[in-house]
């Protein structure tokens, strides 16, 4: 069975900045990887890199096998992949419902589905994130919680197999940065679905993920059990600190 995701060699360079550098790994089917590093490290610069918004300098990128390095941003989707943006990206002269219907009919093999069909799909992906009080509000009104789960909606409308989490918790309330954790969680299990996970909250990444990947400059660091990762001495050193347990 070929690899959900299997990236080799992975490079961007902005001008002079090597932002991801010849970064290689694997993720399997099933997982939940946690992506850390220090701010600037590269983390969303791969997340755009592999989800299509960026186009990689070097290495190559592959989904179940077949090769996505060039592929568009909406042939990756229909591929199976979607995402989640650290700073949400919401239309916002849209409501909540059409913001998801434009995902529902942008997913894989939905070109012929119905308005009205996307309509009803849309409304249980709402449901789902506890939205459909809001359906009808325009996403420029929406809180900052909300508009992170509508993002999450969108992406989840889209019917991924691989979902990339660029930090739903920043930005949030604890209160609400639990909610959000416990939704993603409930997500992934609800739909079966593979998750990459870019979060600087240590405890989530602890609780949630199976796999932590770390990297620094661009380059990969560590990657082990949680465990491992944190006791891992580059990447206390480059990122937690060493007396960062007191605070996590
Ligand atoms: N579009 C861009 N053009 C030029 N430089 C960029 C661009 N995007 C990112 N960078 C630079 O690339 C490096 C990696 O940035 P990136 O946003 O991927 O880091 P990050 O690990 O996600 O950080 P954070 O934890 O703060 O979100 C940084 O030095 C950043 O300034
Ligand atoms: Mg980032």
């Amino acid at each position: 069975m070929p690899e959900m995701l299997e990236v080799n060699g992975l490079t961007k360079r902005f001008g002079g900045l090597l932002a991801v550098n010849q970064l290689s790994f694997t993720i399997h089917e099933g997982e939940t990887v946690g992506f850390i590093g220090p701010n600037g490290a590269g983390k969303s610069t791969v997340v755009n890199l592999l989800t299509g918004y960026l186009k990689a300098d070097e290495g190559t990128i592959q989904l179940e096998g077949r090769y996505i390095t060039r592929s568009s941003p909406w042939e990756r989707a229909h591929c199976g992949l979607a995402r989640t943006y650290q700073i949400p990206r919401p239309f916002p002269e849209l409501t909540a419902l059409m913001s998801v219907i434009t995902a529902v009919l942008c997913g894989k093999e939905r070109i012929h589905q119905s308005f009205e069909d996307a309509a009803v799909e849309a409304t249980q992906y709402l449901e789902f994130v506890g939205l459909f009080s809001k359906r009808n509000i325009l996403a420029r009104d929406l809180t900052f919680y909300e508009l992170r789960m509508l993002e999450l909606a969108r992406a989840l409308a889209t019917t991924p197999k691989l979902l990339f989490i660029d930090e739903v918790m920043a930005g949030l309330n604890p209160g609400e940065a639990k909610r959000a954790v416990e939704m993603v969680m409930r997500a992934k299990n609800h739909f079966g679905l593979t998750i990459f996970w870019i979060e600087h909250v240590m405890a989530i990444i602890m609780d949630a993920a199976e796999r932590v990947i770390a990297i620094n400059y661009g380059q990969l660091i560590a990657d082990g059990t949680p465990d491992e990762v944190i006791n891992n001495d580059v990447v206390i050193e480059a990122y937690l600190g060493k007396g960062w347990r007191q605070y996590a």
